[in-house]
């Protein structure tokens, strides 16, 4: 049985433990300061000092970036002899982790994991991140853990979980701010909010499921659904005719990543 000890379990740590949960062969402890309701069969304990004397494989850093320099310390010593810690904190880097925790234990395996939010119902995307330590009994725990909660991506450097961050991390707000702006457009045209909303995400889920689906390019894909002239064509001009839509998405992800690298 792997031992899980989570420091913290809000949006993202409660995301990622509800499809964890369905992985055979671990068991959770969590610490939440509020006693936060979890799951059954997930311990949880208010204060880390409660475990005092017990030992744990993954430790999973699941607080607010801003917190981690006061709280993760208290950990170190929960961390049993070829345990790995797994960090999903934002912009706090490998190398920071490995200060604050090696203080006491020596080098020791981090594993960094960016998450989208749609993990939640197990079809997110994640990144991850090994530092040197970490050996391949330590990745495969981890992707164990991970591979409920949708696909996996192991990068070899860690600028590119920021990349990955201002792709896909931030990527669900980006769509959910692409498909509100759609639906406000079809209500325009006589539908209502419900209307257009079912008619917006069915067509982005269908569409992303054909393409995943398919070996054609997204250009291939897309000039097979398009008519000279026909309908497509006439939106597809307004859209990105002048190449404003390829510009803006640009800026997007740019902003994204320069955040992130300021983060770090
Ligand atoms: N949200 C996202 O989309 C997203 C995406 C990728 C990565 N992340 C990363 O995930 C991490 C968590 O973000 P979140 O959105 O899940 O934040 P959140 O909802 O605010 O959850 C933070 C958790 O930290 C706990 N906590 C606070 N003080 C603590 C302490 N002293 N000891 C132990 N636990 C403590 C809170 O406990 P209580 O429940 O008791 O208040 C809460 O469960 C962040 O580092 C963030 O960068 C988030």
């Amino acid at each position: 049985m792997t031992r899980v000890l989570m420091a913290g379990c809000g949006n993202m740590g409660g995301a990622l433990l509800s499809q964890w949960l369905q992985q055979p062969g671990f068991e959770f402890t969590v610490i939440s300061p509020s006693n936060r309701r979890c799951p059954d069969g997930v311990r949880v304990e208010n204060d880390v000092s409660k475990l005092e004397g017990q030992q744990f494989d993954l430790i999973v850093v699941a607080v607010k970036p801003q917190l981690i320099n006061d709280v993760i310390p208290a950990y170190t010593n929960l961390l049993a002899a070829d345990g790995c810690f797994v960090s999903m904190a934002a912009g706090f880097s490998v190398s920071s982790l490995e200060k604050l925790i090696g203080l006491k234990n020596g080098p020791v395996p981090v594993i960094r994991i960016m998450p989208n939010m749609p993990v939640s119902i197990g079809k997110g995307v994640s990144a991850l991140y090994a530092n040197d330590k970490a050996g391949q009994s330590h990745k495969d725990r981890v992707a164990d853990l991970m591979q409920a909660t949708g696909q996996l991506i192991w990068v070899a450097d860690e600028d590119a979980i920021d990349r990955f961050t201002a792709i896909a991390g931030s990527g669900p707000g980006y769509a959910f701010e692409i498909a509100r702006c759609w639906v406000q457009a079809g209500q325009a045209l006589g539908f209502s909010e419900q209307e257009a909303k079912e008619m917006v995400l069915q067509t982005l889920l269908g569409s992303a499921e054909m393409a995943l689906a398919s070996d054609s390019s997204l250009a291939d894909l897309r000039n097979g659904v398009t008519s000279k002239n026909g309908t497509t064509a006439a939106g597809l001009n307004a859209l990105n005719g002048g190449g404003d839509l390829d510009r803006l998405l640009q800026q997007t992800l740019d902003a994204a990543y320069s955040r992130a690298v300021e983060l770090r």
